[in-house]
Formats: C-alpha cells, structure tokens, sequence
C-alpha cells in the first residue's frame, strides 16, 4: 500500500489522528428544565430541579434537601438573585457583577476524552480546573457534572424547551422587607469553596454562575 492510501486509510478509520478538531460541548437550548441528582462533599444528598431560561434571563435552582427544607434560587441577568425558603419565610439577596450562564459557556472547554459514567459513553471536558462536564456521546445531552471539590450532579431528566410559568419565579415579600443585601465576596467564591455566606446553604450554583464570568 502506497503511503498517500496508507494515510488515507489512517484518516478514515481515526480522525483525531490527522487534526480533526475536538467535538465542543453542545449548545445548551435556551430554555430548558432538568432534574438532577446530587451528593456533595458533606455527605448531603439532594435534588435540583433547574429552571434555565435565557430567552427571559433568569435561571431556577429548586433544591429539595433530603428530608430538609426547600431553597429557591432565583437568579437573574442584571446580577440580581435571590434565595429563599418559602415555608420559613427566609431571604437573602445577592448581587453578582455578572448574569446568568451563557448557553455557550463551555464552548472554550478543554476536551479531555471519552469515558464512561452513570452507564452512559460521554465525551468529556474540563473548564477551568472547575467543573468536569459529561455529555451523552449519541444523545449530546448532558450526563453529568462534577464540581472541583468532588461533588456530582447527575443529570436525570433533561426537557429542552419547556419553560416555567412566571408566577413561580416571583420572590416573596420576605425578599423586599429585607433591605440588607449581601454583596458577592470579593474573593471569587470559586477559590474558596468552603466559604459560605450566612443561610446560603447551596454554594454549587454560585459557583457554577461564577463561570460566566469567563469570556467565551
Ligand atoms: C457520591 O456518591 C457516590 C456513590 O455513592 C460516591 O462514590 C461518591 O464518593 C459520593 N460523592 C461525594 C462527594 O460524597
Ligand atoms: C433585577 O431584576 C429582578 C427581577 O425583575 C428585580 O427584582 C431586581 O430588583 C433587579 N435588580 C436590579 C439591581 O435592578
Ligand atoms: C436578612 O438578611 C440578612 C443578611 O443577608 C440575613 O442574615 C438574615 O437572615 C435575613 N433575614 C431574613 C428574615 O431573611
């Protein structure tokens, strides 16, 4: 075989061998609801019912402690959010300098491999030392995503297009009696995991907000 049709052939059978370009993360739909499952690094089991809804700029985090109370986490483009707990009356309001996740913020993600996880063939990527991204091989969806301090959130559910009512992501009045707003920590929360603003009990969307910060 002559080389040209040797490196043909090579071409053919492995495209990562002749400078195809790693895949990219897909595109997350500009409004979608997922359940997720997650156990972080204390032990604490919980599920998330996430709310993304760029076309409106806002995203919901519902997350459903085990055995525990309900924290919503209303997060908002122009750098408002707001978490509280409706059954105890509780509010904090934070401002971040930046808004909600862009759809494409793992666009400039470093390809990593393929691997298995939670039964499924994922192609895998790392952003910033921060978060390990798992995407379905055949399907694109998301998988799962594994945060720097070794907390999971396992993808279970994933409707692209479905969009939540907006009666539900008005915060409560407690929210507004409350004039004290905290600040987001000077100090990235992204480097100080085990820093917790008082009653935020679930860091993990800060954290994950905290990325689109990053240009893409
Ligand atoms: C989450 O659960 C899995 C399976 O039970 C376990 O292997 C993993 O260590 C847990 N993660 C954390 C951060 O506790
Ligand atoms: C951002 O938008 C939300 C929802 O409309 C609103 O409650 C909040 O006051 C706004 N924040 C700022 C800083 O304008
Ligand atoms: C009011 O805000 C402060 C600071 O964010 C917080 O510590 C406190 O728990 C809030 N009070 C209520 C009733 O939510």
């Amino acid at each position: 075989m002559n080389v040209f049709l040797r490196t043909a052939l090579t071409c053919f059978l492995l495209a990562s061998a002749c400078g195809a370009k790693d895949p990219i993360p897909k595109t997350w739909p500009l409004q979608f609801h997922a359940q997720s499952y997650q156990n972080n690094t204390a032990g604490e089991q919980s599920i998330i019912d996430l709310w993304y809804d760029h076309v409106n700029g806002r995203n919901l985090n519902i997350i459903q402690h085990q055995l525990g109370n309900k924290i919503w986490d209303v997060e908002w483009n122009n750098g408002t959010s707001y978490y509280f707990d409706l059954e105890h009356e509780t509010c904090n309001r934070i401002n971040f300098p930046v808004g909600i996740l862009r759809p494409n913020f793992l666009e400039d993600a470093h390809y990593v491999g393929v691997r298995e996880l939670d039964g499924f063939t994922c192609n895998v990527w790392e952003k910033e030392d921060f978060i390990t991204y798992y995407e379905d091989v055949r399907t694109q969806r998301p998988v799962a995503w594994l945060f720097f301090t070794g907390m999971f959130m396992h993808i279970m559910t994933f409707e692209e297009g479905a969009v939540l009512s907006d009666p539900q992501w008005q915060a409560p009045s407690s929210c507004f009696e409350n004039q004290s707003e905290l600040k987001e920590p000077r100090r990235s929360p992204l480097l100080l995991p085990s820093e917790k603003l008082s009653s935020v009990d679930e860091p993990s969307s800060r954290w994950l907000r905290s990325l689109s910060r990053s240009r893409v």
